[in-house]
C-alpha cells in the first residue's frame, strides 16, 4: 500500500492520509480579518480533492500581527463564525483541519502600524524599523496566542500550529540574527526559546490536551550565524511544554537567496525527527507522487506538504493515488472523469 495513503495518528486526530496543504496566506480578506466567499471556495476545493489535512494561512493573534492589512484574523471573537464556516465545509469532505496562528512581528506591513520585534533591526530597507517589545508587551501577546487557540477550538479546528518559522515574531526571538536582547529573552538559547515556551505553555491551558499542536520551524536561516538544524534541535529539545509534530520549513529570517530544488528541505526534517524524536511534516518543491513517496518510506517524515502543486492543482490527490495505484474513492460527480487504472 502506498504510504501516502496511509492513515496517521497523532493523539485523538486520525489523518485519512499524509497529504498535507501547508498554511498559503491567500491576502484576500477584505476587511479586518474577516473570511470571505475566496477563502472558503479555496479550502474547500482540496478537501474535495482529498487532502488529508489542510491548515488554515497565517491568522494573526493581533492586527498589529498581520503582514497586510489582508492577512486572516483571530483576534476578535467575531472572526469565529467566519473559520467555523471553513472547518465546517471542510470536514463535510473528509479533509481535517488546523490553522496556523500568526504573528508578522518585524515583517509586518500593515501600513498604519509599527511592527514589533525583539530588537530594533528591519528585515530589510523596505521594511520599517520595529519597536522593541517591552517585557509587558510580550506578555500580552503570550495571552493573544492563548485567546487565538481559544477561539480556534470554538470554529471546531482539529489542530493549531504556531507559526514559529519565516522570520516572523517568534521566530525572530529564536534567532541570534534577530534576537539582540539583553535580558532574560536574549542571548543563551534557554533565553531565546523563552517566548515559544510560553506561548506552548498558555495555549495548552486551553487547547484539549487530546488535540494535537505543531509548531513551524525554520530549521535553517542560510546564514553562517545564524541557526541550523541542529542549533534547531537543541533549541527545541529545551521546551517543556513540547509541541506533538514539527512542521519543518526554512528561511525568511534574512533577506537572502536561497538555492531551492525539489525536496531542498527534506534533509532538515530528518534531523529535526532524529534529533527531538517527533514526528514530522516537511516539503518544499514536491510535486510529484513518487517523491513524496519516498519521503515517506524512508522516514525522513511523516507527513509530505504540497504547497504550490495544490495552488496549480486542488485534485492532487486523486491524481497521486492513480499514480502509486491506490484505490481512492472520488467525489461520486467527478467520478466520470477518473483516472483509469
Ligand atoms: C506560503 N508559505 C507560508 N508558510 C507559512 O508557514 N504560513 C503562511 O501563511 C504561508 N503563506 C504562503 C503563501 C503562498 C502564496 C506561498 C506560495 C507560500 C510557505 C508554504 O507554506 C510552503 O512552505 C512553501 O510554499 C514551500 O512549499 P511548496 O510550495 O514548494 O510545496
Amino acid at each position: 500500500m502506498a504510504k501516502l495513503f496511509e492513515p496517521f495518528r497523532i493523539k485523538s486526530l486520525l489523518l485519512p492520509n499524509r497529504i498535507v496543504m501547508p498554511p498559503m496566506c491567500q491576502y484576500s480578506s477584505n476587511q479586518d480579518g474577516f473570511v470571505n466567499a475566496w477563502h472558503l471556495t479555496h479550502y474547500a476545493t482540496r478537501a474535495i480533492g482529498k487532502v488529508g489535512l489542510i491548515i488554515v494561512e497565517a491568522t494573526a493573534v493581533e492586527p498589529k500581527g498581520r503582514i497586510t492589512s489582508k492577512d486572516l484574523g483571530i483576534w476578535s471573537d467575531k472572526h469565529i463564525e467566519g473559520l467555523k464556516k471553513i472547518v465546517d465545509i471542510c470536514k463535510s469532505y473528509g479533509a481535517k483541519v488546523g490553522i496556523q496562528l500568526a504573528h508578522a512581528g518585524r515583517k509586518s506591513q500593515v501600513t498604519d502600524e509599527t511592527p514589533v520585534a525583539p530588537s530594533p533591526i528591519p528585515f530589510s530597507t523596505d521594511y520599517k524599523t520595529p519597536n522593541e517589545l517591552s517585557v509587558d508587551e510580550i506578555n500580552d501577546i503570550v495571552e493573544k496566542f492563548k485567546n487565538g487557540a481559544k477561539r480556534a477550538l470554538k470554529a471546531g479546528f482539529d489542530i493549531i500550529e504556531i507559526h514559529s518559522a519565516h522570520g516572523y515574531l517568534l521566530n525572530e526571538f529564536l534567532s541570534p540574527l534577530t534576537n539582540k536582547r539583553n535580558d532574560n529573552y536574549g542571548g543563551s538559547l534557554e533565553n531565546r526559546v523563552r517566548l515559544l515556551n510560553q506561548v506552548l505553555k498558555e495555549v495548552k491551558k486551553v487547547w484539549p490536551d487530546d488535540k494535537p499542536i505543531s509548531v513551524r520551524i525554520s530549521a535553517e536561516e542560510y546564514d553562517k550565524k545564524g541557526n541550523h538544524p541542529e542549533d534547531l534541535v537543541n533549541i527545541l529539545n529545551l521546551l517543556k511544554d513540547k509541541p506533538d509534530i514539527y512542521h519543518v520549513s526554512s528561511g525568511g529570517v534574512i533577506n537572502t537567496k536561497i538555492n531551492v530544488y525539489p525536496g531542498y528541505q527534506i534533509k532538515h526534517s530528518e534531523i529535526i525527527k532524529r534529533g527531538t524524536n517527533k514526528p514530522t511534516i516537511a516539503g518544499g518543491l514536491i510535486t510529484q507522487s513518487y517523491m513524496a513517496e519516498e519521503i515517506l518510506q524512508n522516514k525522513r517524515a511523516d507527513l509530505v506538504f504540497v504547497g504550490r502543486e495544490l495552488l496549480r492543482n486542488p485534485y492532487w490527490p486523486l491524481q497521486a493515488a492513480h499514480e502509486l495505484n491506490h484505490e481512492i474513492e472520488w467525489p461520486k460527480q467527478y467520478e466520470r472523469a477518473k483516472l483509469d487504472k
